[in-house]
């Protein structure tokens, strides 16, 4: 069959690199892809938001699968246009319908969707600019820090935790009052803080049957030491050595299963990957946060350590037969570090010639923002590339990621050499 993947990062490099490995694929495009995706599948110049000319591509190559990557096309409904329409509504499109789509695109969504599934969360309120005065008042109801959040998206900034009460105050105020996130802070969630260790749950479902894929540690900061500004992501780790057997039942049995029912329940009809942010607070597991998409980096660890046929489980969702699927997972960890561009996540320069890349054995080069120019490979984003390795434990993965680092180059390179630190 013929496959589209929607979108420009790592995280599609690494879709578009095992759909490539199956038999099944025969003509693989990428919307509109990288320098990576360019040397394994044909990438299209169409954006993610522009249903109609992905509708044109879809036709025109006869695609039969479409897999979403970024959140953005679910939340504006991509899916919900392809079963709208008469020519495109049997193609398997792997991604929730806008509603489902809603427990990213809106945290006080998600947060109601948690309590009336009474899934494990931190308590919360939601507050508008109408309601500021009471905002302020639950404020002081609360110990520090203090957890703001914007409720729509903001591209993985709306997130404040503030120590002192009148700078959460005032931030409040700026979120509400002053737009500080734009619409996406017309409304704030506040919430409780939690108190523990992050890591992520990835779960596939077709909307009856699931599957609890490997779990992923992602490193955000973009300093060591998890200090200085938010990422989208500056390396991960697969599995998370501190979830055990016996944290990973309570975290299918609290979180995973109630979150499938509740999607059946609340009829919201979901094709596709759920993304579980999570929190291990002692020994028990709390949901910080959905995504309706897989992570990134953390899809260039966990789909290279899925050993199964990616056509056939995306086919199985198709067919709402996903129980039928023999999930296998690779024993070894994996791990990634990302490149990035010096001064992201603030303001970097594009252009920089990537150099050592034929030079690279025993790890994978996903290629995020990184493009083809004049026949060489140049950065075109924050996020460059993202080095994956395998390895019988983490440090021995971390030493071979790190190994062909050391032969790659282009200017203003940064990456964090302290990926695992915590663990
Ligand atoms: P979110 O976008 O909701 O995932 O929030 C971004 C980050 O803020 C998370 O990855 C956590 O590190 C942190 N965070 C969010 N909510 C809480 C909370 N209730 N308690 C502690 N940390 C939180
Ligand atoms: N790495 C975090 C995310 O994809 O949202």
């Amino acid at each position: 069959m013929n496959i589209l993947v929607l979108g420009s990062g790592g995280r599609e490099h690494t879709f578009a690199w095992k759909l490539a490995q199956s038999d099944k694929c025969k003509n693989l495009y990428v919307a509109p892809g990288n320098s990576g995706t360019a040397e394994i599948a044909k990438n299209l110049d169409v954006s993610v938001n522009d249903f109609e000319a992905i509708k044109k591509a879809v036709l025109n190559n006869d695609i039969s699968l479409v897999v979403v990557g970024p959140e953005d096309p679910l939340v504006n409904g991509i899916h919900d246009f392809f079963l709208r329409d008469e020519r495109l509504k049997n193609v398997n499109v792997i991604g929730p319908q806008k509603a489902a789509a809603q427990l990213e695109g809106s945290k006080e969504v998600a947060k109601e969707f948690l309590y009336r599934h009474n899934i494990p969360t931190a308590a919360y309120q939601s507050f508008t600019k109408d309601n500021l005065e009471e905002g302020f008042t639950f404020l002081e109801t609360l110990k520090p820090p203090y957890v703001l959040k914007a409720d729509g998206l903001a591209a993985g900034k709306g997130v404040l935790i503030l120590e002192d009460l009148d700078q959460a105050k005032d931030e409040l105020r700026n979120m509400l009052v002053d737009s500080k996130f734009g619409a996406a802070s017309e409304k704030v969630v506040i919430e409780e803080f939690l108190d523990g260790i992050e890591l992520s749950c990835f779960v596939l479902t077709d909307g009856k049957n699931y599957k609890v894929l490997p779990t992923a540690k992602d490193y955000k900061r973009i300093g060591e030491g998890d200090t200085g500004l938010n990422t989208g992501g500056m390396g991960a780790i697969s599995p998370v050595p501190f979830a055990n057997e016996e944290f990973l039942q309570k975290v299918e049995n609290r979180i995973v299963k109630p979150t499938i029912d509740g999607l059946r329940k609340d009829i919201l009809p979901y094709k596709g990957f759920v993304f579980i942010g999570l929190i291990k607070v002692g020994e028990d597991p709390f949901v910080i946060e959905y995504n309706v998409r897989m992570g990134d980096p953390e899809t260039e660890v966990v789909l290279p350590r899925i050993q199964n046929d990616l056509v056939d489980i995306f086919q199985a969702m198709g067919e709402k037969n996903l129980n039928e699927v023999d999930l296998q997972i690779k024993s070894d960890t994996a791990t990634t570090i990302m490149l990035v561009s010096g001064g992201y996540p603030e303001s970097y320069e594009k252009g920089k010639v990537i150099t050592g890349l034929e030079d690279i054995n025993d790890s994978i080069p996903f290629h995020a923002g990184a493009k083809i120019e004049n026949d060489k490979i140049v950065t075109s984003g924050g996020r460059v590339m993202a080095i994956t390795s395998f390895g019988e434990t983490y440090q021995e993965a971390l030493n071979k990621s790190y190994q062909n680092i050391e032969k790659l180059h282009f200017d203003k390179m940064y990456y964090r050499k302290d990926i695992g630190f915590d663990l």
